[in-house]
């Protein structure tokens, strides 16, 4: 058996390592994505790739089989989702994932520094996070028009939980970083599960499903690089503290999608989360990505 390459992502970490990480991670993300155009919160090399997407589109074979009941239970579920086929309740629970993170980086832009006043290597690194998260919308986006839906609206979440939305990231930073983890760690669990439902669902629209997959995989790179960054923000109280919220954060989360039990194994996120170390992670996911030193043998 050839061993394994990386460690837990709850692994241990000196000051000095993780303060060394940061500045690794700035360099990295730099590269990533190119320019920041803060503006209209893009980044160069993000914005070239969706635009290879969109100006090389890919179309479905035959039609959604229900595009109104698409429209009918995206933004809020209307019907019994059990009279829902796969393919819309995928799309309807991806939508509402989806929405959750608009919603966040939203109320989070106007609350953390701009590129101008970030002074620490910190707040820059976030405010790039940011600006890819944004991209990460636009790419659902094309996910979307390339299902033959291209309606899609995106709606606030409410005034309680956008205000929440709001105030998270003025938190202390010792009270925000391991939510902010587990957030991000979420996202990479559900994108891979995502992943397989996708080549499951769409095996009779091969070039449909290679384009969703080629557009889940740009956000799922970055994913995995904010999991490391995230967790890098971290002491030993914080990863304690972030190990334990894997269960009840994810529980919590998904109870709130109705779409979701009738597609994934919650139980089996949860203990992928828990059990997260990059190691089931394609290739070429990884190479484009970025880990943090003390997760590498
Ligand atoms: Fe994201
Ligand atoms: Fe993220």
């Amino acid at each position: 058996m050839s061993q394994a390459k990386y460690l837990s992502i709850f692994s241990p970490a000196s000051r000095r390592q993780r303060q060394e990480n940061f500045e690794n991670y700035w360099q990295f993300t730099q590269q990533h994505g190119g320019e920041l155009f803060e503006e209209e919160k893009d980044l160069f090399k993000k914005r070239s790739r969706l635009r290879h997407f969109q100006e090389n589109p890919v179309q479905m074979k035959r039609q959604l089989v229900n595009p109104e009941a698409f429209y009918r239970n995206y933004v809020e579920m209307q019907d019994d989702p059990e009279s829902l086929d796969r393919m819309t309740l995928m799309l309807t629970g991806m939508y509402k994932f989806a929405r959750h993170e608009w919603a966040g980086i939203k109320g989070a832009w106007d609350s953390v520094p701009s590129m101008a006043n970030s002074y620490t290597v910190e707040d820059k690194i976030s405010r790039v996070h940011l600006a890819e998260e944004f991209c990460h919308v636009r790419l659902f986006d094309e996910m979307f028009r390339t299902c033959g839906l291209d309606k899609v609206q995106w709606v606030p979440l409410g005034p309680i939980k956008e205000i929440i939305y709001e105030q998270f990231p003025r938190f202390p930073e010792f009270l925000m970083s391991p939510p902010a983890f587990v957030t991000e760690l979420m996202g990479v669990t559900f994108y891979c599960h995502l992943a397989r439902l996708i080549d499951e669902l769409l095996a009779e629209e091969p070039e449909v499903r290679q384009r969703l997959r080629e557009l889940l995989d740009e956000i799922t790179i970055d994913e995995v690089a904010h999991v490391g960054q995230r967790r890098n923000f971290m002491g030993p109280a914080g990863i304690m503290i972030s190990r334990a919220l894997v269960k009840p954060f994810y529980m919590l989360f998904f109870d709130d999608i109705p779409e979701i039990k009738y597609l994934f194994d919650v139980n089996q996120m949860i203990k992928d989360g828990i059990a997260f170390d990059f190691n089931e992670l394609p290739n070429h996911l990884i190479e484009h990505s970025w880990i943090p030193s003390y997760c590498k043998t």
